[in-house]
C-alpha cells in the first residue's frame, strides 16, 4: 500500500501545436484512498493514469508512489496493477492460469499461486469458472477476471481505466458496488478514471474533475456537489445537469423574468460592479408554485416522467431572451405541455454564482 503524488506533472504531445493532454498536475492520493478521475472525452483521464503506470512518459514535474520518484522508473518496478477497459485476458488461457500468470513471471512457487488464486476467487464468486476459458464467460464475468488478476498481485496500487464500459446498466451499477467493498476490504490505494459522473460520484472517497488536461476541483463527493469551484464543475457534476445561465445583475440580486431575486450580501460583494453574473441553480431547488405566490413564469416544453419525480423543461425570460430550465417536481401531477407555472427557489442560499467570463465561482 502506497500514497501517490502528482507533482506539476504534464505529459505533451509534440505537434503544432502541441496537445497538454495533462497539464501540471497538482494530486496528492492518499494510503488507501479510492480516488476516482471523471472528465469528458479527451480531458487526459487516460493519459494520466498512464503517467503513474510508466506507460506514458512525464515531460513536466515528477510522479511519486510511496514517497519514492518513479517519474522515469520502467512499469514493472512500480508495483501497480491496472485494470483496462478491454480486459485484455489472454484467450487460450483458462480462467486460473489468467489470474496467476503475473505470480508465475514472477516464478512464485506453484502451491502459492494455487493459493492466492483460490483467495481471489473466493472474493469474485468466480471459483466455478476457474477451469473455463474467457470465451465462455459472461461480460461481467471477464470483468471480475481481469480484476483477480490485478487482486492476485497484491500491488500497492490499482490503476482502472474504464473497467466497467463493456458492462450493460443493470450490471455496471451491480459491479461498482461490488468494487468499491471490495477496494474497502482490500485497503489498496486506487486510483479509478470514467467519464460516467454519477459512477464517480457514487465510487470515490474523492473526485477529481479534468477539463482540457487541467485539473479543475479535487474533493468529496457531496464538496463537489455543493461547492463547485467554477461553472464547469457545476455544470458537469449532478443529473440532470445544474440551471447555468448569464444573467444581468441590479443593486440587490439577479434579475430573471423582470424580476430581482435578492442575493445574499455577501454574494452581491462578490458580484461587485459586474453587469452580469453566471447564475446557477439545480433542478431540485426549483419547485412549481402557485401563481398567487409569486415566482418566475415559465411556459412547459417537455415533462420527462420519472416515476416519483418528474422533470419540467420549460422557457423563462433571461435579458431579453427565452431561455430554458429544468424543474424537478413532483411525479404525481405534473403540468402538461404548453402550461404557463409559476417556479419558485426553494432558497436563496441555494444559488451558485460564477464570473461570467472566467467561470470561477464568486460566492461561498
Ligand atoms: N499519441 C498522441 N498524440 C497526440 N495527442 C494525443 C495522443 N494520445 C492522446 N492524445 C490527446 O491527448 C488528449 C487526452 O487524451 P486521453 O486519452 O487521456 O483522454 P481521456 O480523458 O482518457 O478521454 P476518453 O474519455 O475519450 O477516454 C486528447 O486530446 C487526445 O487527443
Ligand atoms: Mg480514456
Amino acid at each position: 500500500m502506497a500514497e501517490v503524488a502528482y507533482v506539476s506533472a504534464s505529459r505533451v504531445y509534440q505537434g503544432s501545436p502541441p496537445v497538454r493532454a495533462v497539464d501540471q498536475l497538482d494530486l496528492d492520493i492518499a494510503d488507501g484512498e479510492f480516488l476516482v478521475l471523471v472528465g469528458p472525452s479527451g480531458s487526459g483521464k487516460s493519459t494520466a493514469l498512464r503517467m503513474l503506470a510508466g506507460l506514458e512518459d512525464v515531460d513536466e514535474g515528477r510522479i511519486t508512489i510511496g514517497g519514492a520518484d518513479v517519474t522515469h522508473a520502467p512499469p514493472k518496478n512500480r508495483d501497480i496493477a491496472m485494470v483496462f477497459q478491454s480486459y485484455a485476458l489472454y484467450p487460450h488461457m483458462t480462467v486460473a492460469e489468467n489470474m496467476g500468470f503475473a505470480l508465475k513471471l514472477r516464478k512464485t512457487p506453484k502451491a502459492v499461486i494455487r493459493q492466492k488464486v483460490a483467495e481471489a476467487a473466493r472474493m469474485l464468486d468466480l471459483e466455478k469458472y476457474l477451469d473455463r476459458k474467457p470465451r465462455a464467460l459472461s461480460g461481467g464475468q471477464r470483468q471480475r477476471v481481469a480484476m483477480g488478476r490485478a487482486i492476485v498481485r497484491e500491488p500497492s496500487v490499482f490503476l482502472m481505466d474504464e473497467p466497467l464500459s463493456n458492462l450493460d446498466a443493470k450490471l455496471r451499477v451491480e459491479t461498482r458496488a461490488n468494487i468499491a467493498a471490495l477496494q474497502k476490504r482490500l485497503g489498496t490505494t486506487t486510483i479509478y478514471v470514467t467519464h460516467d459522473q454519477v459512477e464517480a460520484m457514487t465510487m470515490g472517497h474523492r473526485v477529481a474533475v479534468l477539463k482540457d488536461g487541467v485539473l479543475q476541483q479535487c474533493a468529496s463527493p457531496r464538496e463537489l456537489y455543493e461547492n463547485p469551484a467554477n461553472a464547469f464543475v457545476a455544470g458537469f457534476i449532478g443529473s440532470p445537469a445544474m440551471n447555468l445561465k448569464t444573467v444581468p445583475v441590479s443593486g440587490e440580486g439577479a434579475v430573471l423574468d423582470g424580476t430581482t431575486i435578492p442575493l445574499p450580501r455577501e454574494a452581491m460583494a462578490a458580484v461587485g460592479d459586474l453587469k452580469e453574473v453566471t447564475f446557477g441553480v439545480r433542478p431540485e431547488a426549483l419547485s412549481l408554485t402557485s401563481a398567487e405566490s409569486g415566482g418566475l413564469a415559465m411556459t412547459v416544453e417537455l415533462v420527462e416522467e420519472l416515476g416519483a419525480d418528474a422533470l419540467i423543461h420549460g422557457a423563462i425570460e433571461v435579458g431579453g431572451s427565452q431561455e430554458r430550465f429544468v424543474v424537478r417536481a413532483d411525479g404525481r401531477t405534473p403540468p402538461a405541455l404548453g402550461q404557463r407555472v409559476t417556479v419558485a427557489l426553494r432558497d436563496p442560499s441555494e444559488v451558485h454564482l460564477f464570473h461570467p467570463k472566467t467561470g470561477v465561482r464568486l460566492a461561498a
